[in-house]
């Protein structure tokens, strides 16, 4: 039935009528509702006014059309049009990844590529699913970076599975916005019973765990791991202005807070920084070992020099599995120092958290016991789809205290009895996130997990005997999990030059990494199903290109390499390569491929000069100890000047 607007309308008004009596009907008193169908004691009458409404009587038919099934393009999809496009999508979903290595790694396009080939207004009348999808092949997808790609070694692995997608898309179908037990109970209690699960995996004490009996610990899913360091830190904050708050009761706050300080070693995550800026308090950033560890030593001296000059250490971020170069900090030796200082000891162990899966990386956790709080990013290393940053606190009272806010309108009548996570994070808004750990670790089994870590660690120890073994390399890093680090033998700028080159080329994807004060590549294993064969290529492509920048052949190179890649790319699989709508936009968009790849090297040089930097100016940032006459020494009287939030480097 095709009518117009003001029809479609009519029909919305009368479809909502009918289904707000729908519900109601369904809402008979012979039918128990949910809030008193799992009551365990307490009356309802005791409550707070809202309560769950019982699930509507699904027996009850429809007398009105509903709309989105009628052939109405404001509709924008009926179900059968969904049914049928959703089929496709997972068929195009299973392509994409099944011919991801027919594709560039990294997109051939510049900054603001798309401004120009999308209308510059939204469109007033509908569009079809065919053509939407048709410039999603043909414009979005040339400007992908494609982390799933087998040749993609930068950053860490971006989790991805299928269990995990259509967790992803059952999650999206549901559309619940779970903030509170009463938003949406099976939310909160899967993501309960995940925390605990997935703690237990990787041998967490039971302190930390949602479920130990009378236990005072808990688990929440955050969206990011710089989450995960912003409110811990938040926390930690709370806690120690709390007791600040009543030892001196007559300073003013911002005094109080301008004497903290944190710590965290120098290759701790940019995200401990961030926080500590939000947070408004001052961060003293640690030198670490020639393992690049953060040890026990060098954090007692800072705490000392610290308190000598009237400031109040708080809260110590320490990494295992660090974003340059994953080292890990000295837990059993920094722990007992916290202990004795009363200091918070976080563990961001964003990416190897997963790896703790496998009980024989558990030694490097040792000191776990002092810690009080701890996160790991599953979206990174346990193939579960961004978003799903895990964290665990010894105390969830420690963590809530500084986060509650409670209007009225998000009160509900099981408080009491259940677990709100609006309360243990920033957002409001949470996602359905613990259904895609249910339905990996199910799938997969800790069995399965296990062996794809342990894979990964093993394919970069190949990587590394590799490097090892040619001349041209040297290897910075103890390669413990899946990230080897390494750098051709010669300056700084000529590594620069190599990893540029091998971005540029489209081939392989690796970004850098400053290590004591050297330029490295970093190169980490991503792809889910990765192979000795992948290793092997991407170890041909880096020692060809190194063989390029050493002989200096820095013009005929581009050109030269597509051939290369075709070779090399035919080694890993026989493919039947089409033109890939990509090559056919960058065709269209620029005189020569060759030009463009060069524009590309020229401005991806830019980007890592800007990043050297940036690095080298927070490492000018010395830390130049000023005598505080009037600081806050632990029994001195307060009269206090403020001083700034900065960044301290030592
Ligand atoms: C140790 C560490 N912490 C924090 C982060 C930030 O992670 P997210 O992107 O989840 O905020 C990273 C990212 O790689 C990391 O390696």
């Amino acid at each position: 039935m095709v009518y117009g607007l003001g029809e479609a309308l009519k029909n919305l008004n009368s479809y909502c009528q009918e289904r707000t009596t729908r519900i109601r009907n369904s809402l008979s008193p012979s039918r128990p509702s949910m809030s008193e169908a799992t009551a365990t004691g307490s009356s309802s009458s005791s409550r707070a006014s809202t309560t769950i409404p019982s699930t509507p009587n699904m027996d009850v038919t429809p007398t009105v059309e509903d709309p989105r099934q009628n052939d109405n393009n404001a509709s924008g999809m009926t179900r059968d049009e969904f049914r049928q496009y959703g089929k496709e999508t997972v068929d195009y979903i299973v392509d994409y990844l099944e011919n991801i290595q027919k594709r560039r790694v990294v997109p051939a396009i510049e900054p603001g590529y798309l401004k120009d080939l999308i209308p510059s207004e939204a469109p007033n009348t509908p569009e079809s699913f065919e053509s939407v999808m048709e410039d999603f092949e043909k414009l979005i997808m040339p400007g992908i970076t494609h982390w799933q790609h087998p040749r993609f070694h930068a950053y860490f692995p971006a989790g991805n599975s299928f269990p995990s997608i259509i967790a992803d898309m059952l999650s999206d179908a549901i559309g619940c916005v779970g903030f509170s037990w009463a938003a949406c109970p099976a939310m909160t209690e899967l993501e309960l019973i995940m925390l605990d699960w997935f703690g237990k995996m990787i041998g967490l004490p039971a302190e930390f765990l949602p479920l130990t009996e009378n236990g005072k610990g808990g688990g929440v899913i955050q969206s990011s791991a710089s989450e995960c360091n912003f409110v811990t830190l938040l926390a930690a904050r709370f806690e120690v202005m709390k007791e600040l708050r009543q030892r001196f009761p007559f300073v003013e706050e911002g005094l109080l807070l301008s004497k903290l300080i944190a710590y965290c070693s120098k290759e701790a995550h940019s995200s401990v920084e961030k926080a500590c800026m939000i947070g408004m308090v001052k961060l003293r950033i640690l030198e670490t070992d020639s393992k690049f560890r953060l040890r026990g030593d060098t954090l007692r001296n800072a705490i000392q020099e610290d308190r000598n000059l009237g400031l109040i250490p708080f809260f110590v971020s320490t990494t295992l599995g660090t974003t340059s170069c994953c080292s890990f900090d000295v837990l059993s030796e920094i722990g007992p120092i916290c202990k004795e200082n009363e200091l918070w000891l976080h563990v961001d162990a964003a990416y190897s958290g997963s790896a703790f899966i496998c009980p024989e990386f558990r030694p490097l956790m040792n000191g776990i016991e002092y810690a009080m709080s701890f996160n790991t990013n599953p979206n990174k290393w346990l193939l579960i789809n961004f978003d799903c940053s895990t964290m665990w606190v010894r105390d969830r009272f420690k963590l809530t205290q500084a986060l509650v806010v409670d209007p009225l309108y998000l009160q509900h009548s099981w408080m009491d009895k259940s677990i709100d996570y609006r309360h243990w994070g920033i957002p409001l808004s949470r996602r359905f996130r613990s259904l895609k750990l249910w339905f990996v670790i199910r799938m997969y089994g800790i069995d399965g997990l296990q062996k794809y870590i342990r894979e990964h660690v093993r394919l970069a120890k190949k990587m590394e005997t590799l490097l090892r073994a040619d001349a041209k390399f040297e290897i910075v890093n103890e390669v413990i999990m899946g990230l080897v680090c390494f750098r051709m033998k010669g300056d700084d700028e000529l590594n620069q030059t190599l990893l540029t080159r091998l971005n540029a080329s489209g081939r392989i994807h690796m970004v850098p990494a400053s290590l004591g004060d050297r330029f490295v590549i970093r190169f980490c294993v991503c792809a889910e199903n990765a192979t000795d064969k992948d290793i092997e290529v991407a170890y041909e492509i880096i020692a060809q290109a190194t063989q390029h920048v050493l002989h200096d052949s820095v013009k005929a190179v581009i050109a030269e390499e597509d051939e290369e890649a075709v070779a090399l790319e035919e080694m890993v699989a026989d493919l039947n390569i089409t033109e890939t709508p990509e090559k056919c936009l960058t065709r269209q968009n620029s005189a020569n491929a060759a030009e463009s790849g060069q524009k590309l090297e020229r401005q991806l040089s830019k980007e890592e000069i800007l990043a050297q930097k940036q690095h080298e100016s927070l490492a000018k940032k010395r830390y130049t100890p000023q005598p505080l006459d009037l600081a806050l020494a632990p029994d001195s009287d307060p009269e206090l000047s403020p001083c700034s939030p900065q960044i301290l480097v030592s």
